[in-house]
Parts: C-alpha cells; structure tokens; sequence
C-alpha cells in the first residue's frame, strides 16, 4: 500500500540528520550537464525526483550513477535533445533542463513540466526571459521546441523573483555570449548554491547571494566535485513536528543559518532553540502559542514551502493564528484533511486561512495530495491521538528520503504499509 501509519498523540525524543536539499541537487544536476566531463555531486538525496532527474539526464546521452548518496554525471556525450514522458510531465524541476540543454546544444523539445499542484505555476518568465537572449520558442500541444544559435549576454529583469526562471537563466547565460545582468534575481539559498558549483567548475559570477547577479558566458566548464548542502525545508519540517507534538529533539546538519524566519516562528510559539556548530536543538512543552499573523515571502521571509507543515503545529496552539499565502494559491488543499482530524480552521479566500487552535487532533484516514501538504499530515499524524493512515505516500518520497525512518529517530510510532 501507498501509505504511512502513525500511532500519534507523544512528544518527539530524540535524534536525526538532515539530508541534501532536493531543491539545490536538482539544478545543480541539470548543471552538470552544461560541462563536457565528469562530476561527482555527494549527498544527494535519495528521492523520487532524484531518480527523475537521473532518468532525464540518461536520456539525452548522459552516463549517471547513483550509489550511496553519490551522483556521477558523465556528461561528455549528449546524444538527443527530446524529453517527453513522466520524468518532465511528474516534475517541475526538469524545466531546469531547458537553460541547460539551450547552453549545451542549443536545442530542446520538451513536454510542460509538472510538479506539485499548489497553483498556476506557469514557465512565462523562464521563455521571455531565454526569447531576450536570442532564442526562438514554438510552443505545440503539451510542450514547446526551444532553439537558438548563439545565447547572447543582456540585461534581464525579473518581473517576479521567480527560483526556477533564476536558474534557468544562470545556466543559459554562463554559456551566452557575453555579460548576463540578472536584475530581481532570486535570493534563495539553491540559487547560491548553483552559482557556487557553476563558479567552482570556472563560470564566473558575480552578486551571488544578492538580487543583482552579474555573469560573464563564455568560461571553459571543467567537472568538480561537490557536496549538495542539507535541506533547510526538511530541517524546518522536523522543528515544526516539535511545536505540534511537543518535545525535545536534535537535528544534526540543520542548516540554521538559512532557517532564520523559522527559527523567529518556532521561538514566538514558545520553543526553546538552540543552535551549535553540529546543528540544531529544540525544545517544546505541552503548549504553543498561536502566531497572530504570518505571510509567506520570498527568501529570508518564512518559506511557501514550511506554510501548511506549520498550519499542522498550529491546529493545537493555545490562540487564533493567521496565515497569508503570497507565493502559491494552492497551498491550503490541506486545510480539508486537517479538519478531518478535527482541527478549526477557516479560509478566507484562496490566500488566508485563520486556525483556531484545538485540544487536540483526532488519528483517521486522510490523503496527501502533494509533497508538502503530504508532510503536513504526518506532522498532524504525531500529533493526533490514535491511529492516523495518510495515504499518497509517493507524493512525501518526492521530496523525503525516508520520512519514516526519521521520524523514528525521533520517538514516534511510524511505519509504511
Ligand atoms: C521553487 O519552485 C521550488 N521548487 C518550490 O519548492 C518552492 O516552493 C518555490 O521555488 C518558491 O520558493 C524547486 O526548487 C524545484 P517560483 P518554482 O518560480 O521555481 C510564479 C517544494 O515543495 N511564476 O519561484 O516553480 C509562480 O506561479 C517546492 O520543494 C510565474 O508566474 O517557484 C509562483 O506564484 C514546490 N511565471 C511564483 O512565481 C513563471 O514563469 C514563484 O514561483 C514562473 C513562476
């Protein structure tokens, strides 16, 4: 079965490690790519969208291998320019492929990406911003084909901060004839990574960290290797389990640094956090506070993806909190489930949600409809008195290596099935 079982309703004990981050390994391999040699990328994450990556890379012509959390990308031979199938269709992140494939061959025929069903998530700026660096897009049903004879170097701005158009930009602009000025980048910490592993194999980039970011194409690529930082989401879901079961847990490699808007929420909440050079360690009794008002905001502000793992902690805080979605109209799909176990909570429009806190949330068959969304019902599951069944575990393995595992690291009763 495609499930997880929970026996909820304890405080967390215990200890984990926090695996690669999904969101800096997926580009950092489409990276790969742009360079005739070999890489070696450590820590990766063992996940779906890991293998879906893999599988896009093998078909093009790369030679991958994938063996205890190691990841070697032979790309010296690409040998097709088509991806089609589930690997596009099922993840949002192969449109990584798109700057990387017009940097490298400087053609693609590509399905739509897919990826979680939390909004609209459109690829307008990745085209618009590629058609200002010379390249043609003839869009057909389910897909497009994307040509150009040579990226030219210019100056970008992004009318929204957008993650995936930032990538896909640096990784056609260090091919591109040229200087690429990228305006209104994105500032998330796997964009830094990205530009860190492309500077490493010779690109060179400026700003890196900032929202101006300044690259100069045309530098030789040689292969690396490199090892894919934790993941700061799966570190903040972990802190969340905390303030919705109570408890006292230690996440080894959490990277604090870039965990700052969380680490303000868990602290207003209540919880005790206290940070070292091995990582994170928090502490929560039997009773949160309610935050009053929160909104999702690009990064440093509080994570879209942290959004529904925290309305989870908060159906048992002592108060009403507010949350506004500013990122993604599509995050609330968990309210539904969450009011399946009994908690209070009421959505004003697509964008806000008010959770009045309850005593507690009652253990029952609920379903994941998307990655994080999926997590939050886990969290729920902790926390919940009796048995919780969440099924569509294959939507939480998108993005965690073994939650269950984890989760039993950290005391909780958590098996598939
Ligand atoms: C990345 O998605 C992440 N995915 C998401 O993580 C994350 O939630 C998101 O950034 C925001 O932080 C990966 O890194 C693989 P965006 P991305 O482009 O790049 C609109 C997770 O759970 N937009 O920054 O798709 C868009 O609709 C996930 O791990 C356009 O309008 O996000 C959204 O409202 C899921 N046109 C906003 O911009 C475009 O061409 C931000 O999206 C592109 C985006």
């Amino acid at each position: 079965m495609d499930a997880i079982h929970i026996q909820g309703g304890n405080p967390l004990f215990g200890e984990t490690k926090i695996q690669g981050s999904k969101n800096a390994v997926l580009p950092v391999m489409a990276a790969a790519l742009l360079i005739e040699d070999v890489c070696i990328i450590e820590n990766c994450p063992h996940i779906s969208d890991v293998q879906h990556m893999k599988q896009l890379l093998e078909g093009i012509g790369c030679r991958v291998n994938f063996t205890n959390g190691t990841i070697t990308i032979d790309a010296r031979n690409i040998s097709d320019d088509t991806m089609s199938g589930e690997s596009v269709t099922g993840m949002r992140s192969s449109i990584m492929l798109l700057g990387a494939m017009l940097g490298r061959v400087g053609e693609v025929t590509m399905a739509y990406p897919g990826g979680c069903v939390i909004g609209e998530r459109p690829i307008d700026l990745h085209l618009n911003a590629l058609r200002r660096m010379g390249v043609s897009v003839y869009e057909k049903e389910g897909g497009f084909t994307a040509r150009v004879k040579s990226l030219e170097g210019t100056v970008l701005r992004l009318p929204i901060s957008s993650v995936g158009a930032t990538e896909n930009i640096i990784l056609a602009a260090v091919k591109a004839r040229g200087v690429t000025v990228l305006q209104n980048a994105a500032k998330e910490p796997e964009i830094v990574t990205l530009c860190e592993f492309l500077r490493e194999a010779g690109a060179v980039i400026e700003g890196i960290g900032g929202s101006v970011l300044i690259i100069q194409g045309g530098h030789e690529l040689h292969g690396i290797r490199f090892k894919t930082p934790p993941d700061r989401i799966v570190a903040g879901t972990y802190l969340m389990s905390v303030l919705g079961a109570g408890g006292h847990i230690f996440l080894e490699d959490a990277p604090v640094s870039q965990m700052r808007s969380m680490l303000v929420t868990a602290r207003e909440m209540g919880a005790e956090v206290s940070i070292s050079k091995e990582g994170l360690t928090i502490i929560a009794d039997d009773h949160r506070k309610a935050v009053p008002y929160l909104k999702t905001e690009v990064y440093p502000g509080f994570p879209t993806d942290i959004q529904s793992i925290l309305m989870a902690a908060l159906t048992t805080a002592d108060g009403v909190s507010v949350i506004e979605e500013t990122i993604f109209e599509n995050r609330f799909r968990i309210a539904s489930q969450l009011q399946k176990m009994g908690a209070c909570i009421e959505l004003l429009g697509s964008r806000k949600a008010v959770i009045t806190g309850v005593d507690s949330l009652l253990g029952c068959e609920v379903t994941a409809q998307e990655l994080r969304g999926g997590a939050a019902l886990v969290i729920a599951g902790c926390m919940a008195m009796g048995e919780t069944v969440i099924k569509n575990r294959h939507f939480i393995e998108r993005g965690y290596e073994d939650i269950c595992r984890d989760y039993q690291n950290l005391g909780v009763n958590i098996y598939t099935g």
